[in-house]
């Protein structure tokens, strides 16, 4: 991901109940990096708070704003309690733009959108990009009521019943298994809560390579690693080997070897530490690569991911 930047709050709007939108800008004015659908930035927050990811949910033709979506979790670690405290004029620390969850819509294929709540945001750009690119395409969209679900009048208003509105409070449950067995040959991009995105990748078991995108905002449950003892790490850049124990992360260790390798998570969500790998056999312990990703063993996500062998070569 690249360098940090300051921008402003230009514009912040309330999008639902407990939902803000920020448009971010450069202070002196002027173009930002450009972005496609699926795309996130990091916000680095103040007081030691970390970083978090949030998608770009605004239109990518408009290069000189960046708009983030953000619900406030009371109980969360209080990264978006402080973007909810932002006002016009506010600085926001940002890097990026980078994209795990890249959408490149064709003419006449067709696509099943699913959204959980906030996992709209990324979900709302590939949206207006399919209907530009003349796909085909369908929006399931869930949340507790109709009130907390952002964009869901402009939704309902540009592209009526392609968008299948499913509120808790109204009783209404997505049954994923029936809805994406009505749609066998779409391509399936899927944002939201841990459950729905495990239901979905649970209902998409036989669809061909390629047909099924996720983006978790919550790290996946982890079982054992493959490989249960201390293994090592050839630096190829670097030069150097470190040994990784058992209990310890590969990034931790080659930091702690003053080597410089980018993090933001560091819980395997975000795709920052993605490091291409040389050589050997890599237990894959993210939520970014798909599963076709990682048997293709190009890259690895190296706060989360290990050998799964005595010893890797990575390029770092
Ligand atoms: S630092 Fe986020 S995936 Fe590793």
């Amino acid at each position: 991901m690249t360098g940090e930047i300051t921008l402003v709050v230009r514009t912040r709007t309330d999008a639902a109940e407990g939902v803000v939108l920020l448009d971010l800008v450069r202070q002196e004015g002027g173009l930002l990096r450009p972005w496609a659908p699926g795309a996130h930035i990091d916000v680095v927050l103040p007081g030691g708070l970390g970083e978090r990811q949030y998608s770009l949910c605004g239109d990518p033709a408009q290069q000189d704003v960046w708009r983030i979506g953000v619900l406030r979790e009371d109980g969360g670690r209080g990264g978006s309690v402080h973007l909810h405290s932002l006002y016009e004029g506010d600085p926001v620390v940002v890097r990026g733009p980078a994209n795990h969850f890249a959408f490149q819509p064709l003419p006449g294929r067709e696509y099943l959108f699913v959204a959980g709540g906030i996992g709209i945001t990324p979900i709302r750009a590939m949206v207006r990009a399919a209907e530009e690119a003349g796909a085909h395409w369908r929006l399931v969209y869930a949340g507790r009521s109709r009130g907390t679900m952002a964009f869901l009048d402009e939704l309902l208003g540009d592209f009526g019943d392609r968008v299948d509105v499913f509120a808790g409070d109204e009783g209404a449950r997505a049954d994923v298994v029936a809805l994406l067995g009505e749609a066998p040959d779409a391509v399936v991009y899927c944002c939201g809560p841990a459950r729905l995105i495990e239901a979905v990748e649970a209902a998409s078991g036989d669809r061909p390579r390629g047909h099924l995108h996720l983006e978790r905002f919550e790290a996946r449950a982890l079982g054992a690693p493959v490989y249960d003892e201390s293994f090592e790490v050839e630096l190829l850049l670097s030069g150097i080997t470190v040994t990784v124990p058992q209990e310890r992360s590969i990034l931790e260790v080659v930091e702690e070897a003053g080597v410089l390798a980018l993090s933001s998570c560091r819980v395997g969500t975000c795709g920052t530490c993605e490091v291409p790998i040389v050589d050997g056999e890599v237990d894959h312990r993210d939520s970014v690569l798909s599963p076709e990703e990682q048997d293709d063993g190009v890259s690895m996500m190296i706060c989360v991911s290990r050998a799964a062998c005595p010893r890797i070569t990575i390029e770092l």
